[in-house]
């Protein structure tokens, strides 16, 4: 299982003279098995929200749950995939996604195993001797997405994963990640800036407000993506094409421009 419930979570920042609220009020549950991207302007409190699941931070007040228990640590059973890929540079592509395992105290044969079916399916299996200096930015996205994925993990938390990487590799590993996703479907929180791609990979995508988040809207793509048959098409740009995606990123784009708005009024 890994279901991700936000309840009535707030988050306070700094002295309590000069308090500053980050989250406010935030209710959210994301279903097991489901994909929802959060999107929002900067400082809104995305990460913060990733931090909290993550057990990196803790809120101030209400709880944020998986599978009901209150969140006390980091755990293997929570991955988490940053901006900055994060990999050892002195460690090659296997022992970097074999690292996580160890720690786990995996039997070698069963670790051996794992690491070469992920390193198949994330198409990295002639570089497994490489180090990551060696790779080009997306192929060591590629690897961090590969270590967190090894773990099996329930939930798979994503902040900004394809931010450093250039449009035409950004898309490859949208199309790499819709068919991991599908193959081998994990609860997904995935932040990004990128409008296209949370409608191109989420479930849900939820909108939220300037400081102090809120969130403001949450959009139901994935009955959109079902009944408008958008699986039919293989690549993206197709995808992209449509108007009823064009109609839910046009959506999202003016909630997010008023929002931009009213923070600079
Ligand atoms: N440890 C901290 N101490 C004080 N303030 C913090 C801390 N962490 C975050 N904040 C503040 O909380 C707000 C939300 O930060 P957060 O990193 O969650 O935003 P974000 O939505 O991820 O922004 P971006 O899109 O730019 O990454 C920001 O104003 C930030 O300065
Ligand atoms: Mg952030």
């Amino acid at each position: 299982m890994g279901v991700i419930r936000f309840d009535n979570v707030g988050r306070i920042f700094g002295a309590k003279s000069n308090p500053f609220v980050a989250l406010k009020d935030i209710e959210l549950q994301v279903d097991d098995k489901e994909f929802v991207a959060i999107v929002g302007p900067s400082g809104c409190g995305k990460t913060t929200c990733l931090r909290l699941v993550a057990g990196f931070d803790f809120p101030s007040s209400g709880s944020v749950l998986v599978d009901d228990q209150p969140i006390r640590r980091p755990g293997p059973e929570r991955a988490v995939v940053f901006q900055q890929f994060a990999l050892f540079p002195w460690k090659t592509v296997r022992q970097n996604i074999d690292l996580g395992l160890r720690n786990q105290k995996v039997a070698k044969s069963e670790r051996d195993e794992r690491t070469d079916s992920i390193l198949q399916l994330m198409n990295l299996a002639t570089y497994a001797d490489h180090f990551p200096h060696q790779l080009s930015g997306g192929m060591q996205q590629r690897v961090a997405i590969a270590r967190a994925y090894v773990l099996d993990p329930d939930v798979l938390l994503m902040d900004e994963p394809f931010g450093a990487l250039d449009a035409q590799t950004r898309v490859v590993m949208q199309e790499e990640l819709v068919r991991l996703a599908r193959r081998n479907p994990r609860t997904v929180l995935f932040i990004t800036h990128a409008v296209e791609e949370a409608v191109y990979l989420a479930d849900r995508v939820v909108i939220m407000t300037r400081a102090p988040g809120c969130i403001k809207e949450i959009l139901d793509v994935r009955s959109i993506r079902e009944s408008e048959n958008w699986d039919s098409h293989e690549k993206i740009e197709d995808v992209m094409d449509l108007e009823s995606f064009v109609h839910l990123r046009t959506h999202i784009w003016r909630s997010l421009r008023e929002e931009k708005a009213a923070a600079t009024a």
